[in-house]
């Protein structure tokens, strides 16, 4: 290209990609997809690397710089950076009206309402158009020259768009992390062995506080602008509401939650609702600020002390509060799963008293090391169950010890199991454990298991609570007398259920497998249990490796089952559940299932990918499954055959990549009915 003819393009390039980063940032609606976008990227680089003379420090691609900073320069504001008085209550927000009208006159005010973003305060600075400077608030007199790291965030213009911008603009904002970006980085984070951050503010702190930009850019930066500074050659418009309207004209992000309210009783509204919708938000907002509309007015107003009287934050409850923990105490879900509870001082949080909060899993204490005594950070946002943000290190007393799960469940005393890769552990007393006594007879009465007409959910819990059913097996001694007497019960239904109980001992071994409750066995992998073994005393004898030639069951699936039965506990209740085994039709072992091998596909992996159009991708899993195939979710070289129906995804490729033979539809087909 001649270098007029790159200078040209490269001009041209630039203003496509502002536009697009425009509509992508600012009015979040992209008119192409990012692949184009990423094409015309690369095109520009590769004409500023031929022609480094045609490169401006406003090209879009100069926002990263190469050398990290020694320290950070410091920047004075010619207008300070106030702060805003803050309001708790409704009443405070009338006062404050009255307040207005009282220095302005009239009967109603026009405000901006606008969320407070829970961010970190820049202010940016434009001549001619072009971003010269970004500075951190600091104390509100001197802030701290950030310059290089704004630039990197894709949502902060290098270049104004359009026109009638002053020669001097002052823009202040928020810089914020998304809770997304949030979450999506502090997994990074963790898996670099890298500091975790508690909030999305310390996030976005901590990253516009790099001295190195190559750190700051990998970081999920946004902003929204609220306010501005400095204006110098040229007026920006009459009121506040039209002035954020401009900003977004020239490419500036402003939150769209923006309104304007007319008098303190909209602007009560607007807290509301924007409080019930904090959840949804994908940005921290800890407030609503609430601003005079009319410049003419702010300016009658003027400033008490730091903050303007023409504004005011009203403040949404506190989502975190500190307290010290007391103890930590584990609790068994009603499946098994064993939980490290917090117990907490009790601490007033958003409005409610928090007393115990989750610390998830053995994981997750461990990373945050939590210890009893600690001074910890309590978060508790909308309707989540609380939880534990962080411990504060330097509150910490002498001699604290390291929290460590139970190895012997605290409710039933059945050894507790964590399976490689798993973050629960769990606890193997299913049949006994009375955490999960509720859960296992609700799951062995309902209809596709032990079907026990009339044993609800109501009818269960009160069999516990009365102490009448401890495991399964007592469900077949009860008597007509006691469930008579219950609540809601009575003769009848006694009778009803009874025989209901009797009836449900004539059914068959898959079915009674199934009822049991075993992790990670379902209808079809009893099934297959019952056929291959043909009576439950077999099973229970065989081992893991005996588990893991039936059809379907790998290594996870043979543990569980072996564990299971391995428990002594659970033994004792099958034991006393020997009535109901003895009846139990027992198919006949099945020679062709039990000699797996000699099935057409035996040995043979099989892995499902797109959208079959003959049948669905269960019917072809049962239909591969019968001729002794494995079916397993996930490709690797072990892998006999790729089965690709329509739109196979990210498998396929890797099929392909792997060498593993791909079957279409059609060929599937072939092999299924062939055999
Ligand atoms: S206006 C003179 N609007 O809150 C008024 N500030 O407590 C200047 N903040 O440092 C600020 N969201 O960084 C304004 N929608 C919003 C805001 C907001 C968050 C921050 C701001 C300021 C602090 C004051």
């Amino acid at each position: 290209m001649s270098n007029a003819s790159s200078r040209a393009r490269v001009k041209e390039l630039r203003k496509l990609i502002d536009h697009h980063n425009y509509q992508y940032h600012v009015l979040d609606s992209p008119e192409i997809p990012d692949t184009e976008y990423d094409g015309l990227f690369k095109e520009l680089l590769s004409i500023e690397d031929s022609h480094p003379e045609l490169i401006t420090p406003g090209s879009p691609t100069q926002r990263v710089g190469a050398t990290p900073l020694e320290e950070f320069a410091k920047v004075k504001h010619d207008i300070p950076m106030l702060s805003l008085s803050n309001a708790f209550s409704d009443q405070e927000i009338q006062d404050f009206d009255r307040r207005v009208r009282d220095r302005v006159g009239g009967a109603s005010i026009e405000y901006v309402a606008e969320p407070k973003m829970d961010g970190v305060a820049v202010s940016l600075l434009y001549e001619d158009g072009v971003l010269i400077r970004g500075a951190t608030r600091g104390d509100g007199l001197t802030g701290e020259d950030v310059t290089h790291n704004v630039r990197t965030i894709g949502s902060v213009p290098l270049r104004l768009l359009g026109a009638g911008y002053p020669r001097v603009l002052e823009v202040r904002g928020e810089v914020y992390m998304t809770t997304q970006g949030f979450e999506a980085l502090n997994v990074r984070q963790r898996q670099h062995d890298r500091k975790v951050f508690a909030n999305p503010r310390n996030a976005a702190a901590g990253s516009l506080r790099q001295l190195d930009p190559r750190v700051t850019v990998e970081r999920p930066l946004e902003i929204f602008f609220h306010s501005f500074g400095k204006v110098d050659d040229g007026e920006l418009l009459q009121t506040h509401y039209d002035t954020l309207m401009r900003f977004r004209d020239w490419g500036l992000r402003v939150c769209p939650e923006t309104r304007t309210a007319m008098g303190w009783q909209q602007c009560l509204e607007y807290y509301q609702d924007l409080l019930n919708r904090r959840g949804h938000l994908d940005y921290a907002v800890d407030g609503v600020v609430y601003k005079v509309n009319a410049i003419e007015q702010q300016r009658e107003l003027g400033f008490i002390s730091r903050a303007p009287r023409w504004a005011i934050a009203h403040k949404f409850p506190a989502e975190e509060e500190l307290t010290k923990l007391l103890d930590i105490s584990v609790q068994v879900g009603r499946t098994g799963t064993l939980t490290p509870v917090a117990r907490l001082e009790p601490v007033s949080v958003g409005g409610v008293t928090v007393t115990n909060a989750t610390l998830h899993n053995q994981d997750e204490v461990e990373r945050k090391d939590v210890r009893v005594g600690d001074t910890v950070i309590v978060r508790r946002a909308g309707d989540v169950i609380p939880e534990i943000v962080a411990v504060v290190r330097s509150k910490r007393p002498k001699r604290t010890r390291r929290f460590k799960l139970p190895t012997k469940c605290p409710v039933c005393e059945s050894d507790v199991v964590r399976r490689e890769g798993e973050a629960a552990a769990r606890c193997t007393g299913g049949l006994f454990c009375p955490a999960q006594r509720r859960e296992a007879i609700r799951h062995f009465a309902s209809r596709r298991a032990m079907d026990i007409e009339g044993l609800g959910d109501k009818l269960v819990e009160q069999l516990d609570e009365q102490g009448l059913v401890h495991d399964l097996a007592d469900l077949y001694k009860l008597k007509l007398e006691d469930i008579a007497e219950l609540e809601h019960m009575g003769r009848k239904s006694a009778a009803n259920l009874i025989e209901a109980l009797e009836a449900s001992k004539d059914t068959t071994l898959a079915r009674f497998l199934y009822a049991l409750g075993i992790r990670d066995v379902g209808e079809t992998t009893a099934q297959t249990l019952a056929t291959y073994y043909g009576s439950l005393a077999g099973l229970m004898r065989a081992n893991r490796d005996d588990l893991q030639r039936v059809p379907d069951v790998g290594p996870v699936v043979a543990d569980n089952i072996y564990t299971f039965f391995r428990e002594k506990h659970n033994q004792r209740v099958i034991n006393k559940l020997k009535p109901v085994i003895g009846r139990l039709k027992q198919p006949r072992p099945n020679p062709t299932t039990k000699l797996g091998h000699t099935l057409p596909l035996s040995n043979k992996t099989f892995v499902l990918t797109g959208t079959l159009t003959s049948m669905s991708r269960d019917k072809a899993k049962a239909a591969l499954q019968a001729l002794g195939a494995k079916v397993v979710g996930s490709v690797s070289k072990k892998t006999d055959y790729v089965v690709a129906g329509a739109d196979p995804g990210s498998k396929a490729t890797k099929a392909m990549k792997l060498g593993v033979t791909t079957l279409d539809e059609d060929r599937f087909l072939d092999l299924i009915q062939d055999n």
